[in-house]
C-alpha cells in the first residue's frame, strides 16, 4: 500500500522516536543524545543510542539503526505497513486506507480470512454427526467445554471437498485455498482439504489473527499432527502457540513447554501462562518474543531423552538474553497434558508444587553432567569436577558461580578454593574466547557495511586503508589533531567517502567542535556511521599516534601520485620510469 509521504512525515514528528523506543529500552541521557543496552544483540555495557533531535537510533556494537519506523518494524517483527500502522494507532492517528493494498499484504489478509471462517467451520463440524468421535476423543482426554470453546478446537472432516466447498461459497479463489495451506492441489490443479480427520487446533497471532492450524489424527497412523506448513500468513519460528492468551497472564513468567495439548491441559488446569513451539525446537525469534513478555522462562518439557535433549537445547537459547531460565522435570516419563491427567483433581496443586521445587538451569545442567559420572571413583570424581568448573566458568555472575562451587566442594568434599582455582582458569579462558569472538563478529559486520558504502575502497585498497587509519587516530587521539589537519589537505584522500569523513572532522576541528562518532552521527546517513563506527572497531588505539600518523600521510602522498592501471596504459616511458623508481622505493 502506497502511505502517502505526508502522511508518515507527519507521524514521524509525532511519533517521538525517544519515547517509542523508551518503552522497549531504558534510555539514560548521555550529551545530546540517549543511550541503553541494545535490544537487538547482547551486551552488557550500552552501545545503542537514540537521537530525539535527528530521529534516529544507533547501535555501535552491532550496526543496526534507522528511524522510528524502521525500529518498530525490527523490535515488533512488522512489515513497513503495518510498524506505520502500530505507530500510527500509537499516537492516534488513522492511517489513512482506500489506498489498494500492495499484494502480499492483500493475500495476507485474505488468508486470515481463510483461516478465520475455517476456524469457526472446524469448530461447527465438532458438533455436527460428523464430528461426534472427535468431541468423543477431547472429552476423553478430559477437556471440558470451556476449554474447547476457548481455544476454538474443531474437526476436519474425512471428505476432502467440504472445507473447500465451503469456502469456496464465500468467495475465496483456489488460489487464496492454497496460499493458506488449507487446501492442496490435485494433479488437475484442483483444490482439495488439505486437512481430513483430525481434531484441529487454530494458531492465533497476538492480533487475534487465525495464522495456521495443527491437527491430531485420533489413531496410530502418522504423521500424528500435520501442521500449516510457512504461508505468507504463517511464520512458525516467530510464534508461539497460545502466547495470545498467556501474555495476559503471564506476571513475569511463561511456562515452555512441548505440545499443544499440554498448553491447554495446563491452561485448564489454571496455569493460564504456558505455550509452546509449533512443532519445531525453540528459535533465537522466539526467544526475543518471550523476553518481551516475562523474565522468567519455566522449561517443561517431555521427561523423555528427546525432552531431555530439547531443554537444553532450549537453554542455550535463552540463555543469552539474559531471561531467567528454570526447568521442571514431570516425573515418571510424564509429558504435562499426562501429568494433570493422572493426577485429577490434585493435578493443579501438584504442580505447583512442580514449580515451586524446580531448579533452575545451571543445576539442570550440572545434574545432567553428574549423571554421567559415577563420582566415588577418584578419577571420575575429578572428571566431572573438571567439567563442572568448565561449565561454572560459563556463567557470568558471580555470586551465582560462589554459590555452585560451594555447593560442589561440600557435596563432594574437595577445598572449595580448588575449584575455585579451576574456574577462574576456564572463565579466563571463556573470556578471551568470548571476547575474540565478539571482536571478529563486529568486524566482519562492519567490515561488509563499509565496503559497501566505500565502494571506491576496492580500487585504492592501500589508500583506503591508509585514509581509515588515519581517520581512527584523529578519532580516538584528538590531542595529535592540531599538528595533523593543517598538513593533510582533504584532497589528499582518494577515496570520497573517507574523503568526506576527513572533511567533516577538519571542519568540525576548525569550528572549535568535538568531533568522535556521537558528535558526528547527525552530518551522516545511519549506514555511513555504522560504517565509520566499524573503522574505528577495526583500529586499535596506537601507542605512537603521532608517528603512526605521519607513517600514514606518507603513504597517502605516495598513493596519490600513483597512476591508476588505465592511465598507466597511455603514459608515456618517462612516467613511467618515474612510477617504477616510486614503487622500488616503497620496497626498501
Ligand atoms: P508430542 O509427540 O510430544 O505430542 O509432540 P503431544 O503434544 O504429547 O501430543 P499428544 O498428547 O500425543 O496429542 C509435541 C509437539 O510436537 C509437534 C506438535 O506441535 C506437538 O504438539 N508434532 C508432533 C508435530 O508437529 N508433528 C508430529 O507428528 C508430532
Ligand atoms: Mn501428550
Amino acid at each position: 500500500m502506497a502511505i502517502p509521504e505526508e502522511f508518515i512525515q507527519e507521524l514521524k514528528s509525532r511519533a517521538d522516536i525517544a519515547d517509542v523506543v523508551g518503552s522497549y529500552v531504558k534510555l539514560k541521557k548521555v550529551g545530546r543524545n540517549l543511550m541503553g543496552l541494545c535490544p537487538f544483540h547482547n551486551e552488557k555495557s550500552p552501545s545503542f543510542s537514540v537521537s530525539s533531535e535527528n530521529g534516529f537510533f544507533h547501535c555501535f556494537g552491532c550496526g543496526v539503526g534507522g528511524d522510528v519506523i524502521t525500529f518498530i518494524k525490527q523490535i515488533e517483527n512488522l512489515d513497513y505497513v503495518d510498524a506505520v500502522r502500530f505507530l500510527a494507532q500509537r499516537a492516534g492517528m488513522t492511517v489513512p486506507e482506500g489506498n489498494r493494498n500492495d499484494g502480499l499484504t492483500q493475500l495476507r489478509s485474505r488468508i486470515y480470512e481463510a483461516n478465520r471462517e475455517a476456524a469457526r467451520f472446524y469448530h461447527k463440524q465438532l458438533y455436527s454427526p460428523e464430528g461426534r468421535e472427535a468431541l468423543a476423543y477431547l472429552r476423553g482426554r478430559q477437556l471440558t467445554e470451556k476449554t474447547i470453546i476457548h481455544f476454538g478446537l474443531g474437526y476436519s472432516p474425512k471428505s476432502r471437498f467440504e472445507l473447500v466447498n465451503h469456502l469456496k461459497a464465500k468467495g475465496f479463489t483456489n488460489n487464496e485455498l492454497i496460499q493458506a495451506n488449507l487446501a492442496n492441489q490435485s494433479q488437475r490443479g484442483n483444490p482439495f482439504d488439505r486437512f481430513s480427520d483430525r481434531v484441529m487446533f487454530p494458531i492465533i497471532d497476538l492480533r487475534g489473527n487465525v495464522i495456521g492450524f495443527g491437527g491430531r489424527i485420533m489413531t496410530d497412523i502418522k504423521p500424528k499432527y500435520l501442521n500449516t506448513a510457512e504461508t505468507p500468513a504463517f511464520n512458525k519460528s516467530r510464534n508461539l502457540f497460545a502466547l495470545q492468551f498467556a501474555k495476559n497472564k503471564a506476571n513475569g513468567q511463561l511456562i515452555l513447554v512441548e505440545g499443544y495439548m499440554d498448553v491447554i491441559a495446563l491452561h485448564q488446569a489454571g496455569f493460564e501462562n504456558a505455550v509452546a513451539t509449533l512443532g519445531t525446537a525453540l528459535t533465537q525469534e522466539q526467544a526475543t518474543v518471550i523476553k518481551r513478555y516475562c523474565d522468567e522462562v519455566v522449561l517443561c518439557y517431555d521427561a523423555d531423552e528427546a525432552g531431555q535433549k530439547a531443554t537444553t537445547r532450549a537453554i542455550s537459547i535463552l540463555r543469552p538474553t539474559g531471561i531467567n531460565i528454570k526447568v521442571v522435570t514431570v516425573p515418571s516419563g510424564k509429558d504435562p497434558d499426562e501429568f494433570m491427567k493422572s493426577y485429577g483433581d490434585q493435578g493443579p496443586g501438584r504442580f505447583r508444587m512442580l514449580l515451586e521445587k524446580s531448579g533452575n538451569d545451571v543445576e539442570f545442567r550440572l545434574n545432567k553432567l553428574r549423571s554421567r559420572y559415577n563420582t566415588d571413583i577418584t578419577e571420575q570424581r575429578v572428571e566431572f569436577l573438571t567439567q563442572a568448573a568448565r561449565l561454572i566458568a560459563g556463567l557470568d555472575n558471580s555470586i551465582e558461580m560462589d554459590i555452585y562451587i560451594s555447593r560442589l566442594a561440600s557435596e563432594l568434599n574437595v577445598e572449595k578454593s580448588a575449584i575455585k582455582q579451576q574456574v577462574r582458569r576456564f572463565s579466563r579462558q571463556h573470556f578471551r574466547e568470548a571476547s575474540q569472538r565478539e571482536q571478529r563478529e563486529i568486524r566482519a559486520q562492519m567490515s561488509a557495511d563499509h565496503d559497501r558504502i566505500n565502494q571506491e575502497k576496492r580500487y585504492h585498497l592501500r589508500a583506503a586503508n591508509a585514509e581509515e587509519a588515519l581517520l581512527a587516530l584523529l578519532m580516538t587521539n584528538p590531542d595529535i589533531a592540531a599538528r595533523i589537519f593543517p598538513k593533510l589537505p582533504a584532497e589528499q584522500f582518494m577515496t570520497s567517502f573517507n574523503r568526506k569523513v576527513y572533511d567533516t572532522l577538519k571542519r568540525r576541528f576548525d569550528n572549535g567542535f568535538d568531533f568522535t562518532l556521537t558528535d558526528i552521527s547527525g552530518e551522516f546517513s545511519n549506514e555511513e556511521i555504522s560504517s565509520i563506527a566499524g573503522i574505528l572497531a577495526s583500529h586499535p588505539r596506537e601507542n605512537h599516534p603521532e608517528t603512526a600518523a605521519s607513517e600514514y600521510i606518507q603513504v597517502l602522498q605516495e598513493e596519490s601520485q600513483r597512476l591508476t592501471p588505465e592511465q598507466l596504459a597511455q603514459a608515456d616511458d618517462a612516467t613511467i620510469l618515474e612510477q617504477l623508481k616510486m614503487l622500488k622505493e616503497k620496497k626498501k
